[in-house]
């Protein structure tokens, strides 16, 4: 555990919700509520949230207003705003917009990819060469930082088991292909502790530097788990849901995120500053439950009392 994250925290906790969470929402979130949801995270002290994904409204009609939810988020000074986009057309979009950060699904599972992209990997990672060369053409001051989202690097729900050294292969084409960074995501929710410390050092080992933060979902309840097996192969950045929200439409079987809320409990709990007040969190799922009612909500820490958990953390001297 030796890589602090910057700017007075230990742990970046990005919140993906309003792209990942609502991506496979059966209701329409109003664009209104999502300003909402955007103003209160930055409120409670998220310093990064991808607010949306640039994908075809007719696909994915959730993300029809994207540009409009970016130009909101981008109207808070600090925060960085993040969107996925999973082609050129996307991020082009994107880069339209101005958001400071681009994330671009790869599969490593073949068979993933061409359900979610309609590419193969190698077309996949062929398309960020190309997005990369957009993001050169633009003056240094106003180029979005590009990640490789490798997604179901711990398992998928159509191929079944996924080659590690597939995973470090196409991790290290991806940075051949100019991208600034490359997460890893357990799309599925198939990893375990074990695996997640293992392909985080083998991949750290191949790309330095280059290697971001983990995308985690809590299919089978192991998510918390695998943060703290990241934590150990010293991964400082999570992604992660409000209520858990999420999941892959082209993913069968795969469930939400991991819990902001209970992660933030967690890593608090450790001793791990995230600059996130827990309080101002929770408040935020009422107004999930107004915007979306028919979606679960999940999570530990919010039934709990408040004062049984105000009382955990100042006892460990971690909250101000
Ligand atoms: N934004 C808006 N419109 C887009 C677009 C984008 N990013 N990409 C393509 N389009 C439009 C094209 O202009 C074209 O429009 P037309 O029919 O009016 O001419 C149409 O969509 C089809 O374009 P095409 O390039 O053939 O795309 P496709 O049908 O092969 O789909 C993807 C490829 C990548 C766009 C699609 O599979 C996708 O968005 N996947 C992402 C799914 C996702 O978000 N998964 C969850 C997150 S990991
Ligand atoms: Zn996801």
């Amino acid at each position: 555990m030796s890589l602090p994250a910057a700017g007075g925290i230990d742990v970046l906790v990005s919140e993906v919700g309003p792209r990942d969470g609502l991506q496979n929402a059966r209701q329409f979130m109003p664009t209104e509520a999502k300003c909402g949801w955007i103003d209160a995270a930055v409120a409670a002290g998220l310093r990064e949230i991808e607010v949306c994904s640039f994908v075809p409204p007719k696909l994915i009609p959730q993300m029809v207003d994207a540009e409009q939810v970016s130009r909101h988020a981008l109207g808070h000074p600090g925060l960085t705003v993040a969107a996925l986009a999973p082609n050129l057309k996307g991020a082009a979009r994107a880069m339209g917009v101005g958001v400071h950060k681009i994330t671009l699904p790869i599969s490593v599972s073949r068979r993933h990819s061409l359900a979610n992209v309609r590419r193969t990997t190698e077309e996949a990672i062929a398309e960020a060469g190309r997005i990369c060369a957009a993001r050169d053409a633009l003056p240094p001051d106003s180029r979005p930082r590009i990640e490789a989202g490798l997604s179901t690097v711990f398992g998928c729900t159509i191929e079944g088991r996924v080659d590690e050294e597939q995973v470090v292969r196409d991790a290290v084409a991806c940075v051949e292909a100019g991208v600034d960074e490359v997460g890893l995501a357990d799309t599925t929710g198939m990893a375990n502790p074990e695996q997640v410390r293992r392909v985080f050092r083998k991949v750290r080992a191949a790309i330095g530097d280059r290697l971001g933060g983990a995308h985690l979902h809590n299919t089978r309840g192991f998510g918390l788990a695998n943060v703290v097996a990241a934590l150990e192969a010293d991964v400082r950045t999570f992604d992660s849901s409000l209520a858990g929200l999420g999941g892959c439409p082209f993913a069968p079987g795969a469930t939400g995120n991991i819990v902001t809320e209970d992660l933030v409990f967690m890593l608090e709990e450790m001793g791990l500053r995230t600059g996130i007040d827990l309080d101002r969190l929770l408040a935020i799922r009422a107004l999930l439950r107004a915007a979306i009612p028919e979606e679960p909500l999940y999570g530990y820490v919010a039934g709990l009392d408040a004062g049984s958990r105000t009382s955990m953390c100042e006892a460990r001297g971690v909250r101000p």
